[in-house]
C-alpha cells in the first residue's frame, strides 16, 4: 500500500507543470536575464552604439579577405544560428574543427574550442589573417577602415587619431611569414599598426556582445515557471518537460551544461573519439600554449586589462597532461539549429549526441578528475529509448 501511494505522489510531481521546488531552482538557473548584452528593455549608449556598427561593417565585409570573397558572416551566417552547419579546418595543422554559434558568446570566459583566446577582440584577429580563413592582413583591414570617411570617423571617435599609413607596406605578412617591409617599419610604428588592429578586434566585440539568443519556448515555460504561472506552465510540451527532468536529474547535464547559455565555461573531457584529421586535436592542452604564445593576449602589449581578474586567470593558467582532449563545453541554446556537433562535427543530429552520452559507444575512457568535477560524469547513463528521445526534445525547446 504505501510503495502504491509513493509512486502515486512521485508520479502526481512529475505531472506538476511548475516542478518540484529542487527542480524549479535548477531549472530557474538558465534564465536568460542574465545574458551579458541583453538588448531588451535597454538603451543602448550612444559611444558603444558606434563601437558596435563599426564592428557589424568588419564582420559583414567580403572587401577585408585577401580574395574578396569571404567575411566572418561567410562561416558564421546570421541565418543559420551565426554558425554555417560545417566543420572547418584551422591552422597548419588542418585539424577539422565546427563552426561554433556566437550566439550569446559574449557570456564566455574563453574563446574557441580549445579556448586559445582569452578576449573577444584578440579572437577576431586570427580568423582575418588565417590563410584557411580570411587569407587577408592587419594592413589591408586598416586600409579599408581609412579608405570610407564613414568608418574612419566611427573608429576615430571611440580611439583617436587614425594611423598614418603613408610609407607603410601594402602587406604585414607574404603567407604564414612576416613581410621583411613590414619588419622593418621602427618599432614604435609598428606597435601603432597592431594597436590600430587590435581596436578593430574591440569594434568586432561590441558587435558581438550583442549577440544575445532569440526567445525560445524554453524561455516562456521559465517565465511560468518564476512567476508560478501553472497555466502558461502547462502549454510547454509534457515531453520537453520530462527530459529537463532527466537533463537535471539522471543524465547529469547540468553539472557542466549550466547557466543562462546551458555551458559552465570550463573544459571537460567528455571521452569523445575525434573524427579524421581531428584525431591529434589536444584541446585544451594546446589552446593553453598558443594563448600564452599570442602578442594579443590579455597580458600583452595591447591589452587594456591586463589588471583585470580575465588576466589574472590567464597568468594563473597551467597547463596539465589531463587537459589533453579537453574542450569547452558549448552552450545549448538554439542547439536544435547548429548541428553538426561537437568539436569535430562528428554527430550529425541530436539524437546522435544523445545516444553518445546515455550508450557511450565508441568512447575513450576519461582521464580521472580532469576537469573540475572529475570526469565520473561522463560514465554511461543507460537510458531507455524513451528516456533518449525526451531529453532530445527537451534540447529542441532550447
Ligand atoms: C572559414 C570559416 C570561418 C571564418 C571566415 C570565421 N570563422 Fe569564426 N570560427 C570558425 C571556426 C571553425 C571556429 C572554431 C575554432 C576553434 O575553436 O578552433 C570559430 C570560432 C569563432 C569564435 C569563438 C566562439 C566561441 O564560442 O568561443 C568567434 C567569436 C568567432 N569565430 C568569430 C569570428 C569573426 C569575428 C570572424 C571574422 C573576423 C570569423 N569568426 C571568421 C570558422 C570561421
Ligand atoms: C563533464 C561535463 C559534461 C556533461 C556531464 C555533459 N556534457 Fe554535453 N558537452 C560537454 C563538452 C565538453 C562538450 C563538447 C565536447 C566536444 O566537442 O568534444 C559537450 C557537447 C554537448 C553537445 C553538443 C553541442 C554542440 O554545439 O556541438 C550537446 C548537445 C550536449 N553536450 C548535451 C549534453 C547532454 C544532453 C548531457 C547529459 C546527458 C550532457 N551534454 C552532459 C560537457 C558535458
Amino acid at each position: 500500500m504505501t510503495g502504491l501511494i509513493l509512486i502515486a505522489t512521485i508520479s502526481a510531481l512529475l505531472e506538476d507543470p511548475l516542478l518540484p521546488e529542487r527542480w524549479r531552482e535548477m531549472a530557474l538557473g538558465f534564465s536568460r536575464d542574465k545574458v551579458v548584452g541583453s538588448t531588451e528593455g535597454t538603451k543602448a549608449d550612444p559611444q558603444q552604439e558606434s563601437l558596435r556598427l563599426l564592428g557589424e561593417m568588419i564582420f559583414h565585409s567580403n572587401e577585408i579577405s585577401g580574395e574578396g570573397e569571404r567575411s566572418c558572416a561567410t562561416c558564421h551566417d546570421p541565418d543559420k544560428a551565426f554558425q554555417d552547419r560545417q566543420s572547418h579546418p584551422r591552422g597548419a595543422q588542418g585539424i577539422a574543427r565546427d563552426t561554433p554559434s556566437l550566439w550569446g558568446v559574449g557570456e564566455q570566459r574563453w574563446f574557441g574550442w580549445d579556448g586559445r583566446w582569452d578576449s573577444l577582440w584578440a579572437q577576431a584577429l586570427e580568423p582575418i589573417e588565417a590563410k584557411q580563413e580570411m587569407d587577408s592582413d592587419r594592413l589591408l583591414l586598416l586600409r579599408w577602415i581609412a579608405a570610407d570617411s564613414e568608418r574612419k570617423k566611427l573608429y576615430e571617435s571611440n580611439f583617436g587619431k587614425f594611423p598614418d599609413m603613408a610609407g607603410v607596406p601594402e602587406r604585414a605578412r607574404k603567407g604564414e611569414d612576416w613581410n621583411p617591409e613590414f619588419l622593418r617599419l621602427p618599432q614604435k610604428k609598428q606597435q601603432e599598426l597592431n594597436r590600430a588592429f587590435s581596436n578593430a578586434g574591440r569594434a568586432v566585440e561590441a558587435f558581438e556582445r550583442r549577440l544575445v539568443p532569440p526567445r525560445s519556448a524554453f524561455d516562456e515555460y521559465l517565465e511560468a515557471l518564476a512567476s508560478g504561472d501553472a497555466e502558461k506552465a502547462a502549454q510547454y510540451p509534457v515531453d520537453a518537460r520530462r527530459g529537463l527532468i532527466i537533463f537535471l536529474d539522471q543524465g547529469r547535464c547540468v553539472f557542466c551544461h549550466n547557466g543562462p547559455l546551458f555551458s559552465d565555461g570550463e573544459f571537460h573531457d567528455t571521452g569523445l573519439i575525434s573524427a579524421g584529421s581531428s584525431a591529434r586535436d589536444s584541446g585544451r592542452y594546446g589552446g593553453i600554449m598558443e594563448l600564452r604564445a599570442n602578442p594579443f593576449n590579455l597580458l600583452g602589449d595591447y591589452s587594456e586589462d591586463s589588471q583585470s581578474t580575465a588576466a589574472d586567470r590567464t597568468r594563473r593558467l597551467k597547463r596539465d597532461s589531463r587537459m589533453w582532449g579537453a574542450f569547452r563545453t558549448p552552450g545549448l541554446r538554439g542547439v536544435s539549429q547548429t548541428a553538426p556537433y561537437f568539436h569535430d562535427g562528428s554527430r550529425i543530429d541530436l539524437g546522435e549526441v544523445v545516444r553518445f552520452y546515455s550508450r557511450r559507444q565508441n568512447a575513450r575512457p576519461v582521464h580521472q578528475g580532469a576537469g573540475h568535477h572529475g570526469e565520473r560524469l561522463v560514465e554511461p547513463l543507460g537510458l531507455t529509448p524513451t528516456e533518449e528521445s525526451l531529453l532530445e526534445q527537451f534540447l529542441k525547446t532550447l
